[in-house]
């Protein structure tokens, strides 16, 4: 395989999607999409997270520590592109209707559309230039129902959720189609603000 030197750059390196749950301080949710998202081991399995900036998301984690990750398909494309494309320092950013339940064990939003959530505890804040690396204990693991389901192969399962990746800021579908670029999808989405 001949290959080229090339800028810094993680093209071609198909990345899975988040939306991250914070209380805000009156207990409302607030959503956020996130691609720096990935697993380590220490002992036990955990998730590790990059967050970059100011945003309301990271300052509502520094303050409670706890949030949700909520795997984003392609069902909820435009809804997850508009979360990823608007800040929550926008005050109206949250203001339509979206059904969240509260987390099985710590007290996060989980978001009642998303197939599979993880329930984190950060364990370790990694402050650097300008992101930050978050070391986070998964306190639970909550899948719909289906997922557990045996008698379907695991292709047929995560076919059916059909999680999106992303790569050269772009959207793809689990079957590898073009869903639009960033920022593209919550033209769909009926309550962009
Ligand atoms: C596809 C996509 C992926 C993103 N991934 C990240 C990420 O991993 N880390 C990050 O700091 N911001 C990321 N962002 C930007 C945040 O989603 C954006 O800053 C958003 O406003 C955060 O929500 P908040 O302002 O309510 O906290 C991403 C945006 C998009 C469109």
């Amino acid at each position: 395989m001949k290959k080229i030197s090339t800028d810094i750059t993680n093209d071609f390196c198909p990345q899975t999607l988040f939306l991250y749950g914070t209380y805000k301080e009156d207990h409302t949710p607030n959503f956020g999409l996130f691609c720096w998202f990935s697993y380590y081991w220490d002992t036990e399995l955990g998730v590790m997270a990059c967050i970059g900036g100011n945003k309301l998301t990271k300052e509502r984690i520094h303050a409670t520590k706890v949030f949700s990750a909520n795997l984003v398909t392609e069902e909820m494309l435009p809804l997850a592109d508009y979360f990823g494309n608007k800040e929550g320092y926008e005050l109206n950013k949250m203001d339509f209707p979206l059904e969240t339940t509260k987390g099985a064990v710590l007290d996060v939003p989980v978001l009642s559309c998303s197939p599979v959530t993880f329930e984190l505890e950060v364990d370790k804040f990694i402050p650097m230039d300008d992101g930050e690396v978050l070391l986070c204990k998964i306190r639970n693991v909550l899948i719909e129902e289906s997922l557990k389901d045996e008698s379907a192969t695991i292709e047929e399962r995560i076919r059916k959720i059909a999680p999106i990746n992303t790569t050269c800021e772009t959207y793809f579908s689990w079957s590898g189609k073009k869903l639009g670029a960033w920022g593209e999808p919550k033209e769909n989405f009926p309550f962009k603000k």
